[in-house]
């Protein structure tokens, strides 16, 4: 008996050491997994390839529980003689299974080893559709760390009862280490997710920040360039009002002299000061109309006219270096839907830059305008050495200039194209024009066809002879003109100044006042306000005079007032008629 005792724990003891020299193995090539710690599913397949080594089971796969609705879902599935299938993060398998389905979903629900001899006994087990092998036996082992089941391990085997007490322990045991290795690397597949997360929303932002560096850029280039045209706007006004002064006598005297007694030859000469002087006249105004920054409406505008004015500003450069204008406008044209002041920035910098292309050489600059259903094309070509194809790509780029430092910003092209696109329009260069360079700008037309502003009727000159005029001018000279052109006809009297005109009107009775708007103290608004509050008759017997009425703080004053005005410099004709239909009113 004693021997018999003696065997069998002999026995017991034997399979007992193998068990557990077999479990050592277990866990030393579990172990080896621990360098996967980063791979979440590199670590799975090391788990499901040791238990499919050291147990009988023919497939072998890992569940891992979704914290918030506590479904399972395959990670890994690994077959005795295949490579194994991985399923990572938003790669899910079809494999999932509810919280408490299946034999695996019992497992984890009841945090308890289940083991089955015969599936198809157990209604804990569900074939899945999406298995392929037969299933007869199944250890479902959970994974539990810190008191949670976080996935189920699975082994399966198509026999029946074809697993021991042993390979359950096995399970249970690599289930155990399995615990511990997986919370590590889940914790590190959080981290590399929230990583990614982070990274993703850094590149956001740096996105974010370098829209913004370019919009600071682009804010301050815009900046730059107002400030630039403000400036320029200030300094064109002030000297346009000064050369208004200095080119009315001119144009007044020399239309004077011709009515008298001349022969011919000094009347030719007097004839040429006078049409000087008109197109001193038309420069000055051009000058002053578009040097105003801030009136930046869109309206109907005939590009005819546009180029016409524009090419005021330039015909003398243009002259002086022998380059010939061919104009082709199209009569019909109808008006585009553009900021006049914008448009002809863009055919100055365009003509410009043609004539500096044709400098030395001379050459022919050529502008033809015409129109399809939606666009006004305007065509500007010249023939100087044209733009080199390496060049051409960075002509409108912001500060990008050949030209010799101090004669070009390089800022030109890109502020017309700026201009053209805010018109909704296209400004290009047309290589396939042939020699020189061709640049084309479209913009959209507009339906409605700009009025007329200038409404003069026929001119009736009536006479009155009686009627008391105040001049009141700063400028001895315009007071001198003044008083030549309309001495003979009425009495005048002159002021120099607002306060000389209030003191004046106080003590003798006038029928028109004539008044210069740009003057030191007592200015020509302030004036008018005086005489609305001490001499209402005289509110509508005012005439302004200025050179500045595109100024539209100016123009909206004398707009307001209702009064005629007269603009600087203005011919014989222009003062007459305006002191007299002044008077008749
Ligand atoms: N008609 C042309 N013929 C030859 N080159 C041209 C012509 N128009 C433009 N370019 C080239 O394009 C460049 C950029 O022109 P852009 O008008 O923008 O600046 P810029 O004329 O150099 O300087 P800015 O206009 O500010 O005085 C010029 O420096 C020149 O190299
Ligand atoms: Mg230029």
């Amino acid at each position: 008996m004693d021997i018999v005792d003696h065997r069998v724990s002999f026995g017991d003891f034997r399979l007992r050491y193998e068990e557990t020299i077999s479990q050592l193995c277990l866990i030393t090539r579990l172990n080896e997994s621990v360098a996967r710690l980063d791979d979440l599913p590199g670590l799975c397949f090391g788990i499901v390839s040791a238990i499919i080594e050291f147990t009988p089971a023919e497939n072998c796969s890992i569940m891992l529980r979704e914290p918030q609705t506590g479904s399972l879902n395959l990670v890994v599935a690994k077959g005795r003689s295949d490579e194994g299938s991985f399923f990572g993060a938003g790669e899910m398998s079809t494999t999932v299974l509810g919280r408490g389905e299946g034999a695996a979903g019992w497992a984890a629900q009841h945090a308890e080893l289940l083991s089955i001899d015969d599936c198809d006994l157990d209604d804990r087990f569900i074939h899945l559709s999406s298995a392929v092998k037969e299933v007869n036996s199944v250890i479902c082992a959970p994974i539990v760390a810190a008191g949670s089941v976080i996935g189920v391990i699975n082994c399966s085997h198509p026999r029946k009862s074809r697993f021991s007490e042993a390979d359950k322990r096995n399970v249970a045991l690599v289930a155990d280490h399995a615990a511990v290795l997986l919370q590590k690397a889940l914790v590190v597949d959080r981290i590399k997710n929230e990583c990614v997360t982070l990274k993703k929303r850094l590149e956001e932002q740096v996105g974010c920040i370098t829209a913004t560096e370019e919009s600071v850029t682009e804010l301050r280039e815009q900046l730059y360039i107002s400030e630039k045209f403000a400036t320029l706007g200030e300094l064109l006004a002030g000297v346009a009002h000064e050369l208004n002064n200095r080119v009315a006598p001119i144009l007044i005297y020399s239309q004077m002299l011709q009515q008298q007694m001349c022969d011919e030859k000094e009347e030719k000469r007097l004839r040429v000061i006078e049409e000087s002087a008109v197109g001193a006249k038309a420069i000055l105004e051009t000058l002053l109309h578009y040097s105003r920054p801030g009136e930046q409406e869109r309206e109907p505008v005939n590009l005819n006219q546009t180029l016409q004015n524009t090419l005021t500003l330039i015909e003398y450069k243009m002259r002086n270096q022998g380059i010939e204008l061919s104009l082709d406008l199209c009569p019909q044209l109808p008006p585009a839907n553009v900021t006049e002041q914008q448009m002809v920035q863009v055919f100055l910098n365009i003509i410009n830059n043609a004539v500096a292309a044709m400098e030395n050489t001379g050459g022919t600059l050529k502008i033809k305008s015409t129109f399809d259903r939606g666009n006004i094309k305007v065509i500007i070509s010249d023939t100087g050495p044209g733009i080199p194809g390496e060049i051409s790509e960075k002509i409108f780029e912001p500060f990008f200039t050949t030209k010799e430092s101090g004669k070009g910003t390089g800022l030109g092209l890109s502020i017309s194209k700026r201009f053209v696109e805010d018109h909704k329009g296209r400004i290009y260069l047309d290589t396939a024009a042939g020699s020189g360079a061709t640049f084309v700008v479209e913009v959209p037309r507009n339906g409605i066809r700009k009025e007329n502003s200038e409404k003069h009727g026929p001119f009736e000159m009536r006479s009155h002879d009686a009627a008391r005029i105040l001049v009141v001018d700063d400028d001895s000279t315009i007071r001198d003109v003044i008083r030549d052109v309309l001495g003979s006809g009425y009495e005048i009297e002159f002021a120099t100044d607002g306060h000389d005109a209030t003191t004046k009107i106080a003590t003798a009775l006038f029928d028109l006042l004539m008044v210069d708007y740009h003057m030191p103290g007592l200015d020509g608004r302030q004036l008018y306000e005086w005489v609305s509050s001490n001499h209402p008759s005289l509110r509508q017997r005012t005439i302004f005079s200025t050179g500045d009425i595109y100024h539209e703080e100016i123009r909206n004053f004398i707009e307001s007032t209702g009064c005629r005005f007269l603009i600087k410099p203005f011919s014989t004709a222009d003062l007459r008629q305006m002191v007299s239909s002044t008077l008749s009113a």
